[in-house]
């Protein structure tokens, strides 16, 4: 392993996927749930060391690619990356066209990955709607599982990978150790910022998630798109999925209202569909769209701003 040759400085990941793969040996599937109905937010918190310690034991077992990933992610993302970021993106002027389309675009996103094996954009953001369609969760949360990585167009616009993927994390306040690869925060020029070396750095507690500057990626984008469009439960879901620290480990939780913690119930739920239910089986797109097309219809506009 350690003789692997030195990644590509910018853009070590193959594929997105691949830091989803790592998602999934860092959080197994909490039980086999072979029927739909067993399925449930995995516990947080419990056996807090053994699961400790078996997360070091996943940082070394990490591919090169993604431990390189990880290094430029914690690396560059600081508080005011995110802060110009918002401000490039949030005022959503660079495109107008539907979600349908988006997904479409998205698609173009050729990772240089394996086509036999791995599944396109839109094909897990198909598989997962699906998977809640099956459950008979609400027409709402199907549809946000449709949309939910629809942010990863930021690629497509020249964002690296360590900009648009990766489990986000607070800036403006310490790092938690309870991110993974914590050690590569050394080189964040943030951690030589004053203001940033407490716990709770420029936040009060209690001052609300929505207060708090997470790492930018396709997460915040997605959220910003859809606040209009979606109920609440859903935007907690888009704009919190790759919250890892906050919703898998209890990270960050001293800015949390409570109505932010009742609602991680449902970004739990939303994790089960989201990292457990990729299958090597695509999805039929054609007979899928007219369901997709009238959900769709059922809450945007034709045209959204991207
Ligand atoms: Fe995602
Ligand atoms: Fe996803």
């Amino acid at each position: 392993m350690s003789s692997a040759p030195t990644p590509a400085p910018s853009q070590p990941l193959a594929s997105m996927d691949e830091w989803e793969d790592f998602l999934k040996t860092r959080y197994p599937e909490p039980a086999p749930a072979p029927a739909a109905a067993s399925r449930r937010p995995p516990p947080v918190g419990v056996a807090a060391d053994k699961r400790a310690e078996e997360f070091r034991q996943y940082e070394a077992d990490a591919r090169p690619t993604v431990r390189e990933f990880y290094r430029l992610n914690h690396t560059h993302q600081t508080y005011a990356f995110g802060q110009a970021k918002r401000k490039e993106y949030l005022g959503l002027n660079r495109m107008k066209m539907s979600v349908w389309e988006a997904m479409e675009y998205l698609n173009q996103l050729i990772d240089d990955s394996d086509p036999d094996t791995d599944l396109s954009q839109l094909q897990h953001l198909l598989q997962t709607a699906e998977a809640m369609r099956r459950d008979g969760q609400p027409r709402w949360m199907i549809l946000t599982g449709l949309v939910h990585d629809l942010g990863k167009i930021l690629c497509l616009w020249g964002e690296p990978q360590w900009a648009v993927v990766g489990d986000t994390f607070a800036t403006g306040c310490a790092f938690s150790p309870k991110n993974v690869f914590p050690e590569f925060f050394a080189a964040n020029p943030d951690s030589a910022e004053p203001r940033f070396q407490t716990p709770d750095g420029i936040y009060t507690p209690g001052c609300g998630l929505d207060r708090v500057a997470l790492s930018w990626g396709h997460d915040e984008y997605i959220y910003q798109v859809c606040k209009d469009y979606l109920p609440e439960e859903g935007l907690y879901m888009l704009r919190y999925h790759s919250f890892y620290p906050w919703h898998r480990e209890g990270a960050y939780d001293q800015f949390a209202t409570a109505k932010d913690r009742a609602m991680k119930a449902w970004v739990l739920k939303f994790n089960t569909y989201d990292l457990y239910t990729k299958s090597h089986e695509a999805p039929d797109v054609a007979k899928l769209r007219p369901y997709y097309e009238e959900l769709i219809r059922e809450y945007f506009p034709d045209q959204v701003r991207w």
